[in-house]
């Protein structure tokens, strides 16, 4: 998605929480199935939460690079070293989820493939906020 509603703090912090909400919860029962050795179950769930994280995260961040962060550096070209540094934390995000996926096929749901998701969550977390302050804030300078 881009246009107006990316531009907006209010309705694109909720495109961030309710993403970030559901990832968390999937992660959380992938490690309780872990725990309790439900392979089946697990797998399906690393399944759905590496889906969750390619269509609603990274389709995010996609949607971002190709309308949204172009039009911010055009408005205001001083941003342009924070709109890199954002693009940077969608390539953590990318490489993050595409390990987790090449884990999962080659060895199935393991504590390993946790640490990923774990890794996404917080590297996530601190990703939308910055984005947040940085180019949706009030108090960003013109
Ligand atoms: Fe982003
Ligand atoms: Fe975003």
């Amino acid at each position: 998605m881009s246009g107006p509603s990316l531009r907006k703090l209010d309705a694109h912090q909720s495109i961030h929480e309710g993403a970030f909400m559901e990832a968390k919860s999937l992660t959380e029962l992938l490690e309780k199935l872990i725990k309790d050795d439900k392979e089946k179950e697990a797998t399906e769930v690393a399944d759905a939460l590496i889906e969750h994280w390619e269509k609603r995260i990274i389709g995010h961040a996609d949607s971002e690079e190709e309308g949204f962060y172009p039009e911010v550096v055009k408005k205001e070209p001083e941003l342009k070293d924070i709109i890199m540094m954002l693009t940077r934390d969608h390539n953590l995000l990318r490489m993050l989820a595409k390990e987790a996926k090449d884990r999962l096929a080659e060895s199935g749901p393991t504590s390993k493939i946790l640490g990923n998701f774990q890794a996404l969550l917080l590297v996530n977390e601190i990703h939308s906020r910055e984005e947040e302050q940085l180019l949706l804030g009030h108090d960003h300078h013109h």
